[in-house]
């Protein structure tokens, strides 16, 4: 039986992790902050020695943009330097390790969706933190996966509920119609880690489901699949109700699952349906 560590394992990739996966096929350790803080090296080499996972996927991350840009040495703690404990861990048990990664590590100004070869120039110091972290997994880690994803929605605090509980409120909402991205179900991104860990194809990889839409068009399909009415405007960032710095053209190319040929993401839109299912039952 394959034994993982999932750490960050309250937020929402690892609580998509925990649904997807098959409890007959893998022995799960599930560890978020209150368990075990990965920036505290000694305990995080102490759990993987004490449990030696086959593999350690972290989800612990400060996602928040702003908490990032306010507090940057809390987000390089966590987002760098919890990343590399881990994969410290993961060398010493032999372990693979998976490490999630974002669109946030490339400028977002070339109007092109960017590859796994393309260079990343990260704007934020959430992508900046996000890049060194991936820098010290490859550094301290032969057999990783690095995964980046975009617009992730699961359970937790993300764009789809939050549009959801503001059409139970608001009459109206002005909406970002130049940033472009691939929404991606936290789901439909778990089942990829998973087939992903099976097999010896390491590297970096692009993750998003199929197709790029704006925010506002985004918007309009959640209000539509959920049968709720809100007028909405569609505006540029700088007017947007729900501004966000992030980069402004952030699709992913899924290049390299796609020349491996071995995993293909289903459509944003599918992706959605099964979620907004899920979520109404
Ligand atoms: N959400 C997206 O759109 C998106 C897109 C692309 C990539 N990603 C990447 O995917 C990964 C998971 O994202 P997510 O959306 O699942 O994030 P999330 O919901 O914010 O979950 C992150 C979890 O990590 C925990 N955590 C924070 N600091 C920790 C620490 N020092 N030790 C242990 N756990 C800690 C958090 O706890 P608290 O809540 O208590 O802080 C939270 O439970 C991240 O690496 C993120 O960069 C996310």
């Amino acid at each position: 039986m394959l034994k993982i560590w999932i750490a960050g394992s309250a937020g929402q990739m690892g609580q998509a992790l925990n649904d997807t996966l098959d409890p007959l096929e893998m022995e799960v350790f599930n560890t978020d902050l209150q368990e075990l803080d990965i920036t505290r090296t000694d305990e995080v080499l102490n759990f993987a020695t004490l449990n030696r996972p086959d593999v350690i996927i972290n989800c612990a991350a400060v996602t928040d943009i702003q908490i990032c840009e306010d507090e940057p040495e809390k987000a390089y703690r966590i987002n760098a330097l919890g990343a590399r404990n881990l994969s410290i861990a993961a060398r010493k048990v032999g372990a693979k390790m998976v490490q999630l990664s974002t669109d946030d590590v490339f400028d977002g100004q070339r109007g092109v969706a960017y590859t796994e070869f393309d260079e990343a120039r990260p704007q934020t110091v959430y992508g900046k933190s996000k890049k060194a972290g991936e820098e010290y997994v490859k550094e301290f880690t032969e057999k990783h996966f690095i995964v980046r994803s975009n617009w992730v929605y699961g359970k937790g605090k993300n764009f789809v509920n939050k549009i959801l509980e503001l059409a139970d409120e608001r009459e109206s909402l002005a909406v970002a119609s130049d940033q472009f991205a691939s929404p991606t179900s936290a789901k439909d991104l778990a089942r990829l880690i998973l087939f992903l860990i099976q097999t010896n194809e390491y590297g970096t990889y692009h993750a998003t489901c199929k197709g790029v839409c704006n925010r506002y068009e985004f918007a309009k399909e959640i209000l539509r699949l959920a049968g709720k009415d809100m007028k909405m405007e569609s505006v540029p960032t700088r007017m947007s109700e729900l501004s966000s710095s992030r980069p402004a053209f952030a699709a992913l190319d899924n290049f390299i699952l796609r020349i491996i040929d071995v995993y293909e993401m289903p459509s944003w839109q599918e992706s959605l349906v099964e979620y907004m299912e899920e979520r109404a039952e």
